[in-house]
């Protein structure tokens, strides 16, 4: 990482004075935000000295917030949104805060929406715009999924563009995940290359929590939530049959957050298999003998199961893409139900196996009370930085501060648990299970 990485993009100088500077508030309790503003990205006091002490310039990311000066004139501004990806808890709750701090404090009245993701974008799909006005989008925060409607996959950036430019849009907001955000980049660079001074904005969402250097998506707090009631029942399965195991199935493709999460709010997890560790079915230590011991002892367990874990025992096996270019998991819920069981039933151990997949269930419902407001503040966060004339950046969250972060560093790679970190030695702790190698 070098600290030119960090460094966001603007369309040009931002010479008009903000109508935030009419607002009184801002004057007394509230400095603005300026380009000199950052966040570190390690706040320990000893890496802090180390690079003091050699004189390099620790890497930092550009604090969000209102700025004094504006690059758009409001009432000449035009700004598009969209969704894309998979649906994720808030995506209504940002909409609507894009839409109403556009209109009510920078006095953007113009907002269209493009419908279906980068498809709405692509004049061949020919879906109809939706004019986003405040009264469009009053009560949409209580409501889950997104007004927008989504999709997955990439559309030509040539024609996406030429879609702006034909509607004369000054400022694209991109709401997805990793996918959708290295579309967003391309869109930039298309503008880019055409000379067009129009935003592309990103806002993190993803149920995975799985974009880099952002601490948390918005919608994963809500999943984790779902996550935890579905694992509450699941345990009640579990301690109602004589050597009962309840298996859950949670989403979480590449990155185990969701299941390490859920299970740490849940604390009655015994394992906890997630695409970051590695492990084995049979032999002394895999996790069918580990499994049949605690059976032995406590006569139930609760197993929870990211999607995205051991797809290794799938190897050889045709795999698929799906349209965002993501390989299609194999079923490791209904793998382990039926291997489990095949093992048990053949050595006549007495068992009883209930398999929950609660699947889209817990990314289709509205936002928690933390996320809509998680939400509400990056959507903010993002127009103010529009505003200001900021391109190509995602807004993140780091160390509890609202960020702004380039694209490109934000797509560089997954984040992933780290198997040797904290978060994983605490789902341990809780957990008490062994290494299943
Ligand atoms: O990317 C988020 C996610 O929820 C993943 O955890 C999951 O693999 C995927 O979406 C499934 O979504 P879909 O069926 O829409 O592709």
């Amino acid at each position: 990482m070098k600290p030119e990485d960090f460094e966001v993009k603007e369309l040009g100088r931002a010479t008009t004075k903000s109508p935030l500077c009419e607002e009184s508030r801002y004057n007394s309790m509230f400095s603005f935000v300026t380009d000199k503003d950052r966040i570190l990205y390690d706040t320990s006091l000893i890496k802090f000295e180390k690079s003091r002490k050699s004189g390099e310039t620790p890497i930092s990311f550009e604090k969000a917030g209102p700025r004094e000066s504006m690059y758009f004139q409001p009432s000449k501004t035009k700004i598009g949104i969209v969704t894309c990806g998979g649906l994720c808890p808030g995506l209504n709750n940002v909409i609507r805060s894009i839409v109403m701090t556009a209109h009510y404090r920078y006095g953007v009245k113009n907002v269209t929406g493009f419908q279906y993701g980068y498809e709405g974008l692509n004049p061949d799909f020919d879906h109809p715009v939706i004019e986003l006005t405040p009264s469009v989008v009053n009560d949409i925060n209580h409501i889950g999924g997104t007004i927008l409607g989504s999709s997955r996959g990439n559309q030509d950036v040539s024609l996406m563009v030429d879609t702006l430019e034909m509607m004369n849009i000054n400022i694209i907001f991109c709401i997805g995940g990793d996918g959708t955000l290295r579309g967003a980049h391309a869109i930039h660079e298309e503008i880019t290359k055409r000379g067009r001074k129009i935003a592309v904005a990103g806002i993190p969402k993803t149920i995975d929590n799985d974009i880099n250097l952002i601490d948390k998506s918005f919608g994963f707090e809500t999943a984790f939530t779902m996550a935890n009631d579905v694992i509450s029942n699941a345990h009640n399965e579990a301690i109602g049959a004589y050597n009962g195991i309840a298996l859950v199935k949670l989403m979480g493709r590449d990155s185990g957050f969701i299941a390490a999460h859920a299970a740490l709010a849940n604390q009655e997890v015994n394992y906890v298999l997630v695409p970051e560790m590695s492990f084995t079915l049979d032999g002394p230590d895999g996790f069918i003998e580990v499994l049949r011991k605690r059976l032995e002892n406590r006569h139930h367990a609760l197993v929870v199961v990211a999607e995205g874990a051991g797809q290794d025992f799938f190897t050889g096996e045709a795999m698929e893409k799906d349209p965002s270019g993501n390989t299609k998991l194999k079923d490791i819920g209904l793998y382990l139900r039926d291997t489990i069981s095949a093992k048990y039933k053949e050595d006549k151990f007495p068992f009883s196996l209930r398999y929950i997949d609660p699947s889209y269930y817990i990314r289709s419902s509205p936002a928690n009370a933390n996320d809509s407001k998680f939400c509400s503040l990056l959507a903010q966060n993002a127009v103010h930085a529009v505003m200001a004339g900021k391109t190509d950046f995602v807004v993140g969250y780091w160390n509890n501060e609202f960020t702004l972060l380039p694209i490109p560093a934000a797509v560089a790679k997954r984040k992933k648990i780290d198997i040797n970190g904290e978060l994983w030695w605490n789902v341990l702790e809780a957990t008490g299970q062994p290494n299943m190698q």
